[in-house]
């Protein structure tokens, strides 16, 4: 079988890594990929975006699988147009991805659905924003509508930095055209969790449990970030969140969508906040694997998952069952300097001799120029690490963390530490 990933970060380098695992896979190309993925011999990188030429190229190549990645080619209807071609593609067409790509059709879906989000409201004219500002004090949270690489969201703890939220999506229009329209919501307090389910359309299969670290610095300080490292499983899905999050969004969800004429197929990923009381609420929904949830997953994932996404695009997930690693997991992401404002690309990267099958570095903004690894993106690399317990894989993945050289590199020193408390 021949596979071709689209995407380039650390999520397309662990989907890689485990589908050339499988037994019958032949072939696997990643456009554009990293350098992670070139350095890799049984993987390909084509350097390929457009949309129109990933399809002559599946063609011409008779690729059987494409794995959908980031969310960008989601948005835009790339399975739609693959389809239209007969070509077998795993992710939700551009219709279903609008759960992801515009927040208010996800929010209103919600409340259509009776799915447990927070209350909201949608703004595109700044002086109405600012006005609702006024009866609704912080803490809130201020969103774009559209995609922001995750940066579009804005959790303002005081009233001053709300309004300036409002003013720089709606009027100095920070984010483009993804922050014409603003949603203003109500701030939520609890632990986060991240739940994926892979979809063919009518059956549901869920993944293990994983959480995320949205913020940029320890203690979750600093602004948020695509994510600065994830553990699986995630102790605060107990079976009993687990049940809830599957009756009161998952299920519901894809019932919905399906209600609505919109079949889901694909990675559906929603952000769960979990109350001291175990309640919970829907922050957002993604539409394709988190990063880095996807290292820590796919590093203890044991099933071969070309055959299970294989199965799902042919909408044959009824009785497949994936299996997990019972040991832990954790990715730490190491971060560019300046990483998420304005990240510095083009340095080098020394990287330590890797020896145990316990750890591996996922690569992500990296690319291998002249045989040499350099940064090209803000979250660099994910050093992942399994072990009997959270403590020891965390404590694995950070010896080997510091034996990486990149010069101002940024990373977390407390990944992992909600679960261990
Ligand atoms: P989103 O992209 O909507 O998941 O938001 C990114 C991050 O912002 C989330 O992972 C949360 O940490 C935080 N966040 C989003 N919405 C809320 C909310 N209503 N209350 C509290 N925190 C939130
Ligand atoms: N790590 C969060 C996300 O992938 O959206």
């Amino acid at each position: 079988m021949k596979v071709l990933i689209i995407g380039g970060g650390g999520r397309e380098h662990a989907l890689a890594w485990k589908i050339s695992q499988s037994p019958v896979v032949k072939k696997i190309y990643v456009a554009p990929g990293n350098g992670g993925t070139a350095l890799d011999n049984n993987i390909e990188n084509i350097d390929i975006t457009d949309v129109q030429e990933l399809i002559s190229f599946s063609i011409k190549q008779k690729i059987d699988l494409t794995v959908v990645g980031p969310e960008a080619p989601l948005a835009i209807g790339i399975v739609d147009a693959f389809r239209k071609n007969n070509l077998a593609i795993f992710g939700p067409t551009k219709a279903a991805a609008q759960l992801e790509s515009s927040k208010e059709f996800s929010k209103i879906f919600m409340a259509r659905h009776n799915i447990p989000t927070a209350k909201f409201a949608t703004f595109k004219d700044t002086n109405s924003a600012h006005d609702y500002l006024q009866n609704n004090p912080a803490p809130i949270v201020i969103k774009a509508d559209g995609l922001a690489s995750g940066k579009g969201v804005v959790v303002a703890m005081t009233d001053e930095e709300a309004h300036e939220a409002v003013d720089s999506m709606l009027s100095e229009k920070i984010y483009g055209s993804a922050g014409t329209k603003i949603i203003i919501e109500e701030f939520l307090e609890g632990e986060e969790a991240s739940f994926i389910v892979i979809c063919d359309g009518s059956t549901i299969l869920p993944l293990d449990s994983s959480q995320d670290h949205k913020r940029l610095l320890d203690n979750d300080a600093g602004p948020n970030t695509g994510g600065m490292g994830a553990y699986s499983p995630a102790p605060l899905v107990t079976d009993e969140v687990n049940k809830k999050i599957m009756d009161q969004v998952i299920i519901p969800t894809i019932e919905g969508m399906k209600q609505e004429g919109i079949e889901f197929s694909g990675f559906l990923y929603a952000g769960i906040i979990v109350d001291p009381y175990k309640n919970i609420k829907t922050l957002e929904f993604n539409c394709r694997m988190g990063d880095p949830e996807t290292q820590p997953l796919l590093f203890r994932m044991q099933s071969d998952l070309f055959t299970v996404l294989f199965k799902a695009a042919k909408q044959e997930l009824e009785g497949v069952e994936i299996n997990w690693d019972n040991e832990h997991a954790i990715t730490i992401v190491m971060a560019a300097k300046d990483y998420p404002t304005k990240p510095i690309l083009g340095d080098e990267i020394n990287l330590p001799e890797m020896q145990n099958e316990d750890t591996f570095i996922f690569h992500a903004g990296t690319s291998l120029e002249s045989n040499k690894l350099m940064t090209s993106g803000g979250r660099v690399l994910g050093i992942t690490a399994k072990g009997k317990t959270l403590e020891i894989a965390k404590n694995k993945a950070y010896d080997i963390l510091r034996k990486v050289e990149l010069d101002g590199a940024q990373f977390r020193t407390d990944i992992g530490k909600k679960a261990l408390n």
